[in-house]
């Protein structure tokens, strides 16, 4: 980065005697982080500058002079040649004075009608677009991911949890689905947060809007957005955009650290419901047996900072008078943070998920143990010897007790220990207490039953299709 250590600013300093304190240069300065924009901050002021054209407030040789050296100063950026200064403060004010440099005094017609409050303000928007784009992407592959092994093994019997203990039986279909109906959700709400963010704020100018005919439709157009944003004073104060993105990215990284924190605890010793492939596991320096789940903490863990980032820019808006204030200059680092992680984080679990084994046999051997099939057994009650509910469910309790007692499982006890209990219990019983016929059973729309969990995996394939 280079420092031009002019007097005063180049191109806001006419009232200045001198330069600005070097703290407050560096307090000041956003180019460090904002140069991400740079794409966006071109693609914006070619389109501004071509309406002005349009509408005759700059001739047609400055526009196309304008046009043509903005696009040397995009190709100088991305080639890594170009001259950063921080005395220029920002991404718009670098862009500006190296286009004067190119161009010479065309270059300072490009405000026209624009301030930097209106120019961030929509490149920011047009940054957060394709980041809500890509988080959609990212989901896609992973509800692809999930998917698959839903369809593997839709009918795979596992231990369902309630307060991590064993509940009832469900299955590997049935609990990946869960996860495909969490990350539908959360593509839901990048499109939807994308499509109200779609308007643009572009030539709001500083707060009020301006004397010059601009015609904010064809930028808004030229942009991608659906149309112009409709007060000024909003356009240029405006950061709901980012706070729904982070919002969404919050809920999302929530939806991420539960699974990942689900492949933590089965990938242990103690559960072996999966294995992680090699592509996802680490060793440890000193305890040559491990194989350690790092990609699944450190999606569990980024959470944190995504959740940090979004507290930060509410905090950040909260109480802002309208219309714009240098606060607002805080909103980049927290959304590029919590942008780059929360991709990071959606590839390493779609391409985790992918590879993931899930075992069937010890997930089934889990399912059978723990009484599992202990609520099949009081609906049996119910059905065959007809019990009261309240009633089914003490005596089958008494029978948890009693095999628990002799520390065998539910269906370990003979009939006339059954009998015991209750005298209307038959041999049909047993039918109930194995774990497939338990899945089998939950046929309810959305239950555990591999047939519904079937259907519910079309309708997805379908959906994505
Ligand atoms: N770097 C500034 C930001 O990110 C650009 C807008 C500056 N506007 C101003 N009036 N100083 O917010």
């Amino acid at each position: 980065m280079t420092d031009r250590k002019d007097a005063a600013n180049s191109m806001w300093g006419g009232r200045f005697a001198s330069g600005p304190d070097a703290i407050m240069e560096a307090i000041n300065a956003s180019i460090g982080f904002d140069r991400r924009l740079y794409a966006q901050d071109i693609r914006g002021s070619r389109a501004h500058a071509a309406m002005l054209a349009a509408q005759g407030i700059i001739s047609d040789n400055d526009a196309t002079a304008i046009g043509e050296g903005l696009l040397t100063v995009l190709s100088e950026i991305e080639a890594g040649n170009f001259p950063f200064s921080t005395a220029l403060e920002d991404i718009h004010m670098n862009v500006e004075a190296r286009l004067k440099d190119l161009i010479g005094e065309p270059a300072g017609r490009l405000h026209t009608g624009r301030s930097r409050n209106d120019q961030v303000a929509t490149d920011f928007r047009l940054w957060v677009r394709d980041q809500c784009d890509a988080a959609t992407e990212g989901l896609h592959a992973l509800i692809r991911a999930a998917l698959s092994q839903a369809e593997a093994g839709a009918d795979w019997v596992m231990p369902g949890f309630t307060h991590l203990q064993t509940a009832q039986p469900v299955t590997w279909g049935h609990h990946m689905m869960a996860y495909v109906e969490m990350f539908g959700r959360d593509v839901s709400r990048f499109e939807d947060a994308r499509r109200r963010m779609n308007e643009s704020p572009l030539g709001a100018a500083a707060l009020a809007g301006t004397g010059y005919p601009l015609d904010r439709e064809a930028t808004a157009k030229a942009l991608g957005f659906d149309r112009p944003m409709a007060n000024s004073l909003d356009a240029v104060s405006d950061r709901d955009f980012a706070l729904e993105f982070l919002s969404a990215s919050s809920i999302c990284a929530v939806h991420l650290s539960r699974l990942a924190e689900e492949l933590v605890i089965w990938s242990s010793a103690q559960f072996r419901f999966v294995s992680m492939s090699d592509k996802w596991s680490t060793g440890s320096s000193i305890m040559p047996q491990k194989r350690n789940p790092d990609a699944a903490e450190l999606i569990r863990a980024k959470i944190g900072r995504i959740l940090g980032a979004t507290v930060a820019l509410f905090t950040v808006m909260k109480g802002l008078p309208l219309a714009y204030s240098k606060d607002m200059q805080e909103d980049k680092e927290q959304v590029f943070d919590a942008a780059d992680h929360l991709l990071l984080a959606l590839a390493a679990m779609g391409g985790m998920l992918s590879d993931l084994t899930a075992n069937r046999a010890n997930m089934e051997a889990a399912a059978s143990s723990g009484f599992s099939t202990a609520t099949d057994l009081a609906d049996w009650l119910v059905r065959e010897a007809g019990l009261p509910f309240r009633d089914a469910h003490h005596v089958t309790g008494s029978l948890v007790a009693m095999a628990e007692a002799k520390g065998c499982d539910l269906d370990d006890l003979s009939l006339t220990e059954m009998q015991s209990v209750h005298a209307g219990i038959n041999q049909s019983v047993y039918s109930v207490l194995g774990v497939h016929n338990s899945v089998a059973s939950r046929q309810s729309y959305g239950g555990t039953a591999p047939d519904q969990v079937r259907a519910q995996i079309a309708r997805w394939k379908e959906k994505l299709a």
